[in-house]
């Protein structure tokens, strides 16, 4: 199956919430996901209650001490690996930022080290286009694009959508890439408008489901725990998983 970059250079628009609910769906569905926390904030670690103080035992160890990945994936729950992040990441950019070769590393380590063949992998992107971040595109066979529906994302969305299209061209082939709208709330005008305008520029590659501001998103975090775990009933579970089920459906992981 697939790896799949969750990344948008806009903070706050739900990239972790959504790799970690889209991991946590897979896993239900006994897909034996890994999500990867490439963001030095790490929160993807905390939010499934498994940061880390040692950088050893962190992702930031595969770009130090070229630790392979395979020895650094740990359980998060029921069915799902991470290997988590560290502030150390962010030093990364420092220290090999003007190396063309380094954005390949993370390709090769998920070659080299870690035989997921038919599991998904999920990377949980910095709000940030430097190395860290296209380690993941280049990595991936498709990027997920969270956006929240209001007007300074949608500036957003359109960047993340430049930039796509000049690393096309970089790497000599297309990338995959789905957006989803979330945090959305079908009161409020701007986040219908904001959808429709998305659907009108990006057709397809918007997503049907659409996730919605829910207190349970914004809370389940702070207790270490995915939707599924925090409020397996709510609207903010419900929405996840038809989300993992439209991107399955339409092919996204293969
Ligand atoms: N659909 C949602 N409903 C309510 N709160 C959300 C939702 N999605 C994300 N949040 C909250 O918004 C904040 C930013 O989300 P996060 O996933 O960390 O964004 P990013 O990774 O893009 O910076 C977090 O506090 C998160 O809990
Ligand atoms: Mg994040």
């Amino acid at each position: 199956m697939a790896v799949i970059a969750v990344f948008n250079q806009k903070g706050g628009v739900g990239k972790t919430t959504t790799c970690l609910n889209v991991a946590a769906a897979l896993a239900l569905l006994d897909k034996s996901p890994l999500a990867i926390d490439l963001d030095p904030q790490a929160h993807l670690s905390l939010a499934c209650g498994a940061a880390t103080n040692d950088s050893r035992e962190t992702i930031a160890a595969f770009y130090r001490e070229e630790k392979s990945l395979l020895t650094l994936v740990r359980n998060a729950g029921e069915g799902l690996h991470l290997i988590p992040g560290h502030l150390e990441l962010s030093k990364i950019d420092a220290l090999h930022g003007r190396s063309t070769k380094v954005a390949m590393r993370l390709k090769q380590g998920l070659n080299e080290g870690l035989a997921w063949d038919d599991q998904p992998i999920l990377i949980d992107c910095c709000p940030a286009l430097g190395v860290l971040s296209l380690n993941a595109i280049v990595a991936a066979d498709g990027v997920l694009i969270p956006v929240s529906a209001d007007f300074l994302s949608m500036q957003g969305v359109h960047r993340v959508d430049a930039a796509l299209r000049v690393l096309e061209k970089k790497l000599g082939h297309t990338i995959r890439r789905r957006i989803v709208v979330t945090r959305f709330d079908a009161r409020r005008k701007v986040a219908r408008d904001s959808l429709a305008e998305l659907r009108e520029r990006y057709g397809d590659m918007v997503c049907e489901t659409t996730v919605a501001e829910t207190v349970g998103l914004t809370e389940s975090p702070a207790h270490g725990k995915n939707i599924f775990e925090f409020a397996p009933n709510s609207q903010g579970a419900t929405d996840y998983n038809a989300l993992t089920l439209e991107l399955l459906n339409k092919g996204f992981f293969q």
